[in-house]
């Protein structure tokens, strides 16, 4: 496996890479785990070959966030990466990303606003201006992002669709389903800030949401099902809620109502350090 930092020295390896085919794109902020390994692994399935970019993107973060604290390991991913049989890996660093005179932004509205954006004011501005100049760099065929940040799939999508993107164009950006411990705990790159005891404590948040989603499923009011889901998570570990919602699966409007359409119930919760986040069909 390859490594560049530099946007010529990609472009070039990019090219060379695409005369054996479609290149699919795993966009990633390292701290790789067995999800971002899946995303890898079902890459290859599609492609001739898997470019994984690392990049901390500090627009994404807001202030008082855990950028400084996020982990950052780019020799052990590389070599996690390259086991998995990625390609090429894109590492750019902030001034490569960000030169000096940077200014644009790219902020989509409506599906960004509530949920996660609610809580995190520029977060997906910074997601979509990033993963814009990611495809805009690299040019995939495809891109594969976990369903673990649903919200942040449905922002890209959008982004894709809204600005008629061609590398990849919004029918190849593939959502891949969220890969959990055994305990049923969501794979994330925050779960490393847990404790012993509260990673014990947060397989609560998928229990609570499995039983919401049978809850509902059974005739119980939305609203009584998410206030029970609720109370399961501050009484099991949990410190806060941040939001428990069924909404639309795609526009992720809010549901009142269990109706006909796909639903999603997405919840964010804090535990210790962490903010975790999940969401289940529902
Ligand atoms: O999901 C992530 O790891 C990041 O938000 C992404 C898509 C790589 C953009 O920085």
């Amino acid at each position: 496996m390859q490594t560049v930092n530099r946007i010529d020295p990609l472009r070039d390896a990019v090219s060379a890479l695409r005369r054996d085919g479609k290149v699919a794109l795993v966009p990633t902020m390292g701290a790789l785990h067995e999800g971002h390994l899946t995303l890898v692994r079902e890459a290859r399935k599609r492609a001739a070959h898997v470019v994984a970019s690392i990049f901390v993107n500090p627009r994404q973060f807001g202030a008082g966030e855990d950028l400084d604290a996020y982990p950052r390991q780019l020799a052990a991913d590389s070599a996690l990466l390259a086991a998995e049989g990625a390609s090429l890996l894109w590492a750019p660093d902030a001034a490569a990303m960000y030169p000096a005179g940077y200014a644009t932004n790219i902020s989509v509205s409506g599906v960004s606003e509530g949920l996660c954006g609610a809580a995190r004011p520029g977060h997906f501005d910074g997601v979509a201006t990033v993963v814009c100049k990611l495809f805009n760099q690299v040019g995939p065929d495809l891109a594969l992002f976990g369903e673990k940040d649903w919200q942040q799939l449905a922002v890209i999508r959008r982004m894709a669709r809204d600005l008629d993107l061609f590398r990849p164009t919004v029918d190849d950006i593939i959502g891949v389903e969220t890969v959990r411990e055994a305990d049923g705990l969501a794979m994330s790159s925050r779960n490393a800030y847990l404790t012993a005891e509260q990673r014990a404590a947060a397989p609560a948040l998928p229990r609570a949401m499995r039983a919401a989603i049978a809850a509902i499923a059974a005739g119980a009011p939305v609203a009584e099902a998410l206030v029970t889901l609720e109370q399961a998570l501050l009484s099991g570990g949990f410190a806060s809620v941040d939001y428990a919602m069924l909404c639309d699966a795609d526009s992720l409007a809010p549901l009142a109502e269990r109706g006909a359409g796909s639903a999603r119930l997405l919840v964010a919760a804090r535990i210790g350090r962490a903010r975790l986040i999940d969401n289940m069909a529902a």
